[in-house]
């Protein structure tokens, strides 16, 4: 008989180290069953149970590598989808908050992509000349849609290569649903800022002319990203002013002209690496989220290097902070007690053609 679920509201008033206890002791008594992925936005007093760490691209990677019954997911739900997609049949996943989404991913759904395809239709045929492709931060039946129309997911430590796998299978793009990312990445493949138009998916037709969009490469969805549009300009010319020898680092969901001011760009993958990289004594403005880069400040600064946070506000991933510890506790003890809570499962239909989307991008980008 399937016993009953521990109610969550046992554990909302839990103090913060009675957590942290009740964590490890439900660790330890799950054993290998367990694994936690996290991303690198992880608040530190969840990141720190993590097993397995790091960004979209590894830990696509890591769900489909490990072994154990269950995937406690602490990241957003779509990456709690990838890892459903990606791991075996039998596996198990938990995003112990359904709340923790990511508003960027939100800012695409099926229907307005599938009325985009339809509009594209009247000028052209999509399905000959246009790969979708869509940024992991979306929702699985996107990533189901791409992989029925020929197209492909990314993320950001591989846009370039598949935006150029994309190129060498049809002339045009439709890139959702974070327009910073393509442009940045069209750009770096010398594509022309006039050939990247905007598709505004709240006005017929994107907001587009026939003639717009014939003479477009890459349709860029108007998506972003809440946390990473804080950054601006005018952070990095404060810095360059008081520490000309400083070096700026940031994320691709940053506006264009954040990424062109900076000295490097990248997934946060690809920052940590940097940084980590760099000549001890260094000094770093990195523009992306809060939690990241308080963590990378700290591991540094035992090598000497002084890392800063871009925005003079505070910009966190609020979504995936939901995952607090007491969410984490609870989802662990339910599993102890042999209950799983907040189980992530992608619909079959979904989960083949997303799987056929994601598949294509490991393979591109291996
Ligand atoms: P990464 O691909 O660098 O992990 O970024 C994911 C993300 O959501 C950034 O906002
Ligand atoms: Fe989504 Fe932005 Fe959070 Fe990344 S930082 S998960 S894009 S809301």
């Amino acid at each position: 008989m399937q016993a009953e679920a521990i109610a969550f509201e046992r554990f909302d008033n839990l103090n913060d180290d009675d957590c942290e206890q009740r964590i490890v002791q439900a660790k330890a008594a799950l054993g290998r069953r367990a694994v936690i992925l996290a991303h690198h936005y992880q608040r530190p007093d969840v990141y720190k149970h993590a097993d397995l760490t790091g960004d979209s691209l590894q830990l696509s990677r890591l769900a489909s590598g490990t072994d154990a019954d269950y995937l406690v997911f602490c990241g957003v739900h779509f990456m709690a989808e990838v890892a459903d997609i990606l791991s075996k049949p039998e596996q198990i996943t938990i995003l112990p908050d359904l709340s923790a989404g990511c508003s960027m991913a939100d800012m695409a759904s099926l229907l307005k992509v599938q009325r985009a395809w339809h509009e594209l239709s009247e000028v052209l045929d999509p399905d000959e000349v246009v790969t979708p492709v869509t940024y992991i931060n979306s929702a699985a039946d996107l990533k189901a849609f791409c992989g029925e129309h020929g197209g492909i997911v990314c993320t950001s430590s591989n846009a370039m290569k598949i935006l150029q796998w994309s190129f060498s299978r049809r002339e045009k793009v439709l890139f959702f649903p974070d327009q910073h990312l393509g442009r940045w990445s069209g750009h770096k493949l010398d594509i022309p800022l006039e050939q990247m138009a905007v598709w505004d998916f709240d006005e017929p037709m994107g907001g587009l002319s026939p003639e717009q969009i014939r003479n477009a490469k890459i349709l860029l969805w108007k998506g972003h990203c809440s946390v990473h549009q804080m950054f601006q300009p005018q952070h990095i010319l404060r810095f360059r002013n008081q520490h000309p020898e400083g070096k700026v680092i940031s994320h691709p969901e940053c506006s264009f002209e954040v990424c062109k001011n900076s000295d490097y760009v990248g997934s946060t993958d690809y920052i940590i690496r940097t940084i980590r990289e760099a000549e001890p004594g260094t000094r770093w403005l990195v523009g992306t989220e809060l939690n990241l880069v308080n963590r990378i400040a700290e591991e540094f600064k035992a090598q000497g290097k002084i890392v800063q946070f871009m925005a003079s506000t505070i910009c966190m991933c609020s979504t995936m902070a939901r995952i607090d510890p007491q969410h984490l506790a609870w989802a662990l003890e339910n599993l102890v007690a042999g209950k799983v809570v907040n189980q992530i499962k992608v619909p079959a239909a979904d989960a083949v053609l997303a799987k056929r989307a994601l598949e294509r991008m490991l393979e591109v980008s291996r």
